[in-house]
């Protein structure tokens, strides 16, 4: 048997919804499962050479996670032996959601592996990346696709199309990098409650200009009080580039928890030159999240 997966990039908070919402992005990493192949584990693309190859990589420790929790209820489950490939190209600690797509990626095999009959419904997928990887915020939209709201507390999840106008820029700092757990650790652990409710009117927003394609409420919506101004601190270069972006007049905030930038372009208004080790990914929207396809 060989599976297939493919598993979104995504851009989450979005500015003012932090840990809440997440965008999904055409730039996919793919993984391939054969259980005919050599047993093993090797990488190609975006962090090949960095990755490990010794089962203890996010794809690998999700599908032994998927297998545990199957245990649970199956004490015998268990998944033939396989070889594993990963096609990334979702560059890593970018804030561009890669280790949510391996988690995800990495459940969605081990339920194929388990012959899960329901293994294309994405529920579960869901649950288990996220409780494995924590930032439901990115397993969201790798999962279903396009523009998604995760409320925590509740767990509710929902899936929103964004406007098809939008044309999501992704600037990319070729020498920085910034795992999620530093960025979140430099984070106030209570906010004012000023800018709390600054937050909250400009998350709502930021749903209405995203949906409906009004890219001039966009350049308002994206604005946060929550966490870019600390992580702006830490990374001055990519807070000198969002001021610029802002200043002119384009929708733009981090990207996750950075250091990329997401950005909207829109009429006159687009991403010209970019600083000296910055590249531009244009990948468009991805309406879909996980696919699965299985062969043998
Ligand atoms: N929302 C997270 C953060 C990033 O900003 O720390 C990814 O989940």
């Amino acid at each position: 048997m060989r599976i297939t997966v493919r598993v979104p990039a995504t851009s989450a908070n979005l500015g003012p919804g932090f840990d809440c919402f997440g965008l999904a992005l055409d730039l996919c990493n793919e993984v391939i499962v054969d259980t005919e192949a050599e047993p093993g584990v090797s990488w190609e693309g975006e962090g090949a050479g960095e990755l490990p190859t010794d089962g203890t990589d996010m794809v690998s420790r999700a599908i032994a996670h998927t297998v545990e929790l199957q245990r649970q209820i199956h004490p015998g489950a268990d998944v033939p032996a396989f070889g594993l490939h990963g096609l990334n190209r979702i560059p890593l600690e970018r804030g561009l959601g890669s280790s949510s797509a391996a988690a995800v990626a990495g459940v969605a095999l081990a339920r194929v592996l388990l012959g899960d009959a329901g293994f294309d419904d994405p529920s579960a997928t869901f649950a288990y990346a996220s409780e494995l990887e924590g930032h439901p915020d990115n397993a969201a939209p790798a999962t279903y696709g396009g523009l998604t709201v995760f409320a925590a507390g509740s767990g509710y999840v929902h899936r929103l199309d964004p406007h098809p106008s939008l044309g999501p820029v992704v600037l990319v700092p070729e020498r920085l990098r910034l795992p999620t757990a530093e960025a979140r650790s430099a984070l106030p652990s209570s906010v004012d409650r000023k800018d709390a409710v600054f937050n909250i009117g400009h998350a709502a927003l930021a749903v209405v200009a995203l949906t409906q394609g009004d890219l001039d409420l966009l350049v308002v919506a994206l604005h946060d009080r929550l966490h870019e101004s600390v992580r702006g601190a830490m990374l001055p270069e990519v807070a000198a580039l969002l001021d610029d972006l802002r200043h002119r007049q384009l929708p733009a905030c981090l990207s996750g928890a950075g250091p990329s930038i997401l950005v909207f372009e829109r009429d006159a208004h687009v991403v010209e030159a970019l600083p000296d080790g910055w590249r531009a990914i244009r990948p468009g929207v991805r309406a879909t999240g996980v696919e699965v396809v299985v062969e043998g």
